[in-house]
């Protein structure tokens, strides 16, 4: 029997003024099918969910929810709760100064008599995330949760309502690989209910790994549909960058100069205890570990942004007193944070002024002035060079596709021109095509002579990259692999805190 259509859009466009996102496109999610939406970044992906949903009303097109036809003019968020749709968003939406618990239910509370009947809520709470099998902490702050958990929160207020179709706008980006398989689980799980699911991921494995449909979106035109059970990874890729990718890791620099930084004995409690470190000119040295090993943690102590109780930081040999961001940016530091759109970038400024904003000194007339002119002209470069997706230098960042507002935090520092880099997940939701890129410029950076320190859930990532890995259990240094003992068995073992110390 042919399964419902709970969504069907056709020739839908949809445009932003400079911009046409979508443009006829088709799309059908069928009930209790997984339906994986894949593209490069800026490919529509987000803005198709938010026709979805009515967060975007579509500029020509029509809308079917379980065949009824949306009268699009009046269509909105909420007559899309009430049909049953629920999306988990690409960004952060919750409100971190309110916890978890607030969060999920905020616009819902339960009332008994004139007062929030809190005890209840929690009871649903809890019971909620032990059906999503996850252990996250209700009453704290989501301000002071990891990016995990938050995404767990997210998670539970969409699936609150029960919901028959879920959006998942790259959830899995900032999970590591247990909370993926969970994922897969619940989906599993949903998809037996006869819920559709839609995926948005541009980790292609996992489209094959939880996916019964695709979708390949280019530009915002539609490129192809199918089972995902008759295609394989490099025909996919193909469809998404109208090319193959062979060699997706360049080979690695193997010259290497002074020691550029060097931790010592650093610690700070709660995250991590007794770290050392050293990264030399031109290597690229990978820290891995799971969710909670403190890696984060360590990559802001690093650069002043974590209390440490004890230990040092040495730049050039030479001991820094790292008390803020700014003494590291001083002492030669650049930081891509793993959180861009609170850490990375101000959302309020444009492209050129995010771009820019690091190295504003540079950019001087008479040591006076600020030059704009040279100052669009480095950024229009630099952005040229990582092949960023925009119609104005102008416009601002909060407008671009997620992969490539990180493009910009990456264009920040380079720009500066820093000789040590820490980079906490750069390609967290970077397409495959525009990821090669990243490499290729983590490669070229460490050819130029800078030191690279490199955080990512992706254990092939840091394989591919890395010329030593750190491996985090804990908050401790479990073990530290060179050249070519690093591999993905050494690891895992590491990760999981196996081997004997
Ligand atoms: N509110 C907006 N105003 C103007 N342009 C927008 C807006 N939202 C998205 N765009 C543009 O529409 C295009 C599609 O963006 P969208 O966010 O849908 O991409 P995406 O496929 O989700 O990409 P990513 O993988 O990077 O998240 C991009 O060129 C983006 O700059
Ligand atoms: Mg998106």
């Amino acid at each position: 029997m042919e399964s419902e259509a709970l969504v069907e859009v056709r020739n839908c466009t949809m445009v932003f003024p400079g911009v046409t996102a979508l443009d006829n496109v088709d799309f059908t999610l069928l009930a209790g099918q997984c339906h994986g939406l894949v593209g490069e970044n800026g490919a529509g992906k987000s803005t198709l969910s938010k026709c979805i949903i009515g967060d975007y009303r579509m500029t020509a097109g029509k809308l079917f929810i379980q065949g009824k036809h949306i009268h699009i003019p009046s269509y909105s968020v909420r007559k899309s709760h009430e049909m049953g749709i629920a999306i988990v968003h690409q960004e952060f939406q919750l409100m971190g100064d309110l916890s978890g618990l607030e969060n999920i239910f905020i616009g819902r509370y339960e009332k008994k008599g004139p007062l929030i009947d809190w005890k209840q809520l929690q009871a649903r709470g809890e019971e909620l995330l032990s059906y999503l099998q996850c252990d996250v902490d209700l009453k704290v702050k989501v301000k002071h949760l990891r990016t995990a958990e938050k995404q767990i929160i997210q998670l539970a207020k969409a699936m609150l309502d029960n919901p028959k179709v879920l959006i998942l706008d790259e959830l899995t980006a900032v999970l590591q690989e247990e909370g993926i398989q969970n994922i897969f689980r619940i989906i599993n799980l949903l998809k037996e209910r006869g819920i559709g699911i839609i995926y948005i991921s541009h980790r292609l494995d996992e489209i094959f790994q939880c996916c019964d449909r695709y979708t390949v979106l280019c530009d915002g035109k539609f490129i192809n549909s199918g089972d995902v059970k008759d295609i394989n990874k490099q025909q996919l890729v193909k469809m998404i960058i109208g090319r193959e990718l062979k060699n997706v890791y360049p080979p690695k620099n193997q010259v290497f100069g002074e020691t550029l930084l060097e931790v010592r004995h650093l610690c700070a409690p709660k995250a991590f205890s007794d770290v050392s470190l050293e990264v030399k000119a031109g290597q690229v040295v990978g820290i891995s570990g799971l969710l909670g090993a403190g890696k984060t943690e360590l990559i802001h102590a690093i650069y002043g942004n974590h209390p440490i109780v004890s230990g040092e930081v040495l730049v050039r040999g030479k001991a820094v007193h790292l008390k803020s961001p700014r003494h590291a940016i001083r002492a030669g530091l650049g930081v891509v944070p793993d959180e861009r759109r609170i850490l990375g970038l101000n959302m309020l400024y444009s492209i050129k002024d995010n771009t820019i904003l690091a190295s504003m000194g540079k950019f001087r007339k008479w040591k006076v002035f600020q030059d704009h002119g040279k100052e669009a002209k480095a950024a229009f470069d630099i952005n040229k060079r990582l092949n960023l997706r925009y119609y104005s230098l102008w416009q601002l960042v909060s407008k671009l596709s997620g992969g490539n507002q990180q493009k910009v935090v990456l264009a920040k520092w380079m720009l500066r021109d820093c000789d040590i880099f820490l980079l906490d997940e750069p390609t967290r939701g970077i397409d495959i095509g525009a990821k090669f890129e990243i490499y290729a410029l983590i490669n070229e950076l460490a050819k130029a002579g800078k030191a690279v320190i490199l955080v990512s859930p992706e254990l092939e990532e840091i394989i591919g990259l890395s010329n030593k890995v750190y491996i985090l259990y804990e908050g401790k240094v479990m073990d530290v692999v060179e050249g070519e003992h690093i591999t993905q068995e050494v690891i895992i073992h590491d990760l999981l805190g196996v081997k004997e110390i």
